[in-house]
């Protein structure tokens, strides 16, 4: 029996649970003429929603992580790269032949398809940028309505400040595209599109994503644990006690657990503390390197999260603390829900457990 488990890539099918309320409502804007934008702490199932969304529209798709892009011209060959892979060479070489700066073009042999570079040239960055965004419009205009998907959208100034200017100037004349910006630093995000200065000032319509419903993940889990032990609901109930529902490191602490008791049904009781603490284990020796990068007010603090203890008890000026508490939320470690709280559970363990 296959672990019915995963973690850490892009989910579907059967891994993928709930966001029936999202997944209608992310529909309903890209079967419309607006953009998207959606919200929340990474790894709670942005990608995997998008993309789960667009699969059965059918429509072209041009799929884009900016964290894997190091430049206005490196977006520029990313995103015709994609362009080539879902569009004829014919149909598309004409405009590409206009480009301002042609690409390099080179056929491949191996696989019959087309590789183009934009080679990074001084002040030359946007432009190349703007004639392939002009060319996927140009392309909806003539047939379906192409989805472009840019994910990690808050590193789209870390590429090049004048960035979001420029592409925003461009593509607000697109009107054979929508436009879906996934980005995880919510201060980041909301700056950039809800902040009156910014360029993508209320560009779209936005969203933001919670953690997957009690009720739902617990179904989920316990229907699945049921192959493997007659005390699936007990299980189930003790992994969503740790990880307080976040879809990563549920799925993570579900996996574990659940090839624990495939190789042996043994009593429950102890078995999520014992995985749990495999887990911790294992990764000791990166939340150490973590752990010395931060600073002493925010270890401070992390350790006040660790021991479920309210910030305001952190014997510090409120205004430290709260810078503080923003500087570890821009950086991941910390998420704001109702409260502040530590990410990552089994680092928050980590830390309690070297207090303890
Ligand atoms: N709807 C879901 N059902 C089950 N697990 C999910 C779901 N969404 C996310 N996950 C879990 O979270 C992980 C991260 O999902 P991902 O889509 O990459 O998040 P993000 O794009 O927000 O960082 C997945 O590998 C999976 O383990
Ligand atoms: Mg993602």
């Amino acid at each position: 029996m296959q672990n019915p488990f995963k973690f850490g890539a892009v989910v579907e099918k059967e891994f993928f649970t709930d966001r029936e309320k999202e997944a209608k409502e992310a529909k309903g804007v890209l079967e419309s003429s607006n953009h998207l934008i959606l919200i929340s702490p990474r790894r709670y199932g942005k990608t995997s929603l998008v993309l789960k969304v667009v699969e059965p529209l059918k429509r072209p798709l041009i799929y884009l992580d900016l964290q894997i892009t190091t430049d206005a011209a490196d977006m520029a060959t990313q995103l015709l790269k994609r362009v080539l892979r879902i569009n004829k060479w014919e149909n598309v070489k004409k405009t590409i032949a206009g480009f301002r700066i042609v690409p390099t073009v080179e056929l491949n042999p191996l696989t019959n398809g087309v590789d183009v570079t934009f080679r990074p040239s001084v002040g030359s960055g946007f432009t190349p940028l703007e004639d392939v965004l002009n060319l996927i419009d140009k392309v909806g205009e003539k047939g379906k309505r192409p989805i472009v998907v840019l994910d990690e959208f808050q590193e789209i100034a870390s590429l090049d400040e004048n960035l979001p200017k420029q592409l925003r100037s461009v593509i607000q004349h697109h009107t054979h595209v929508n436009y879906v910006f996934l980005g995880s630093a919510e201060s980041m995000m909301r700056q950039i599109f809800e902040s009156k200065k910014s360029p993508f000032y209320h560009f779209g319509y936005l969203m933001t994503m919670d953690k997957i419903p009690y009720a739902n993940f617990l179904r989920y889990l316990e229907t699945r644990f049921a192959k493997v032990t007659s005390h699936a609901r007990v299980v189930a109930e003790k992994i969503l006690d740790f990880t307080d529902r976040h879809p990563y490191y549920t799925q993570q602490l579900a996996y574990y657990c659940y090839a624990f008791l495939d190789d042996d049904d043994g009593c429950c009781e102890d078995i999520i503390d014992c995985v749990v603490n495999r887990i911790v284990e294992t990764h000791g020796n990166d939340f150490e390197k973590l752990w010395n990068t931060i600073s002493k007010t925010d270890k401070r603090i992390l350790i006040m999260l660790s021991e479920g203890e309210k910030t305001s008890s952190v014997l510090q000026p409120a205004s430290t603390v709260y810078s503080g508490l923003k500087r570890l939320t821009k950086q991941g470690f910390v998420v704001k829900n109702k409260t502040y709280e530590i990410d990552d559970p089994f680092f928050a363990k980590w830390i309690a457990g070297k207090r303890a």
